[in-house]
């Protein structure tokens, strides 16, 4: 007997599989597609994130710089946005970007899985659908914290674990344990905005101040 998979079912499998093999140029180029916007609300979450012109942001998994390019508006021609990423991939995607944008107040910064290499402080880490990613999370937002500007904060988005097969890959994480393990490494969360259906958006900054 001749079976054939649905199309959807060959859909799912490609993201599985591409998932597991890691970030592709594909992954995200469909990560930038506008269409994201309609759930992503990539206006909305930068307006909650108060940024002030001349600020230095990091956007730390930056992918292919789906958010970079609203955060280097937010800061304006003043402000840099680093826009770190452990992807040779991504980072070169964002420096082609750059040229064709011509937006010199993003910094593309190659980081280390453990380390995210910024190159001074910064009043604030974004981090959109990458804390997941991050091994022993714990150490590496504290040490993080030598990198955040007196007053600076850290947002972090990311996806709620609702859909069986992502949660099955890892690549969802419930909101409350990244408060817990953002509280173990010396944060308190200072907003936590019901924005997007799809994820938590909370924001922390260093309880010493
Ligand atoms: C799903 S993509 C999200 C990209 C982008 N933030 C967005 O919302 O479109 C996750 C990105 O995080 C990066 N990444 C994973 N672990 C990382 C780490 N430890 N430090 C920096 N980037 C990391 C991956 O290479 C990938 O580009």
């Amino acid at each position: 007997m001749h079976h054939q998979l649905p199309r959807k079912s060959l859909g799912v499998l490609l993201v599985v599989v591409l998932s597991l093999i890691g970030c592709t140029e594909w992954t995200y180029h469909r990560l930038n597609d506008p269409s994201r916007d309609v759930w992503q609300k990539p206006q909305g979450v930068v307006e909650k994130l108060s940024i002030a012109r001349g600020s230095r942001v990091a956007d730390l998994g930056a992918g292919g710089g789906y958010f970079t390019w609203h955060l280097a508006k937010a800061v304006g021609a003043r402000g840099t946005v680093y826009a770190i990423d452990i992807e040779e991939r991504a980072i070169n995607m964002i420096f082609k970007e750059m040229v064709t944008r011509g937006t010199p107040n993003v910094r593309p910064v190659r980081a280390e899985p453990h380390d995210p290499r910024l190159p001074e402080p910064v009043d604030l880490v974004f981090s959109c659908d990458t804390y997941h990613y991050i091994n022993d999370r714990v150490a590496y937002f504290r040490s993080l914290a030598s990198s955040l500007r007196p007053g600076g904060r850290v947002a972090i988005l990311d996806f709620h674990p609702r859909r069986f097969m992502f949660s099955l890959f890892g690549h969802r994480i419930e909101k409350e344990e990244v408060r817990r393990e953002m509280e173990d490494a010396g944060y308190l969360l200072v907003d936590d905005y019901d924005l997007i259906d799809r994820q938590h958006f909370q924001i922390f900054a260093k309880s010493d101040g």
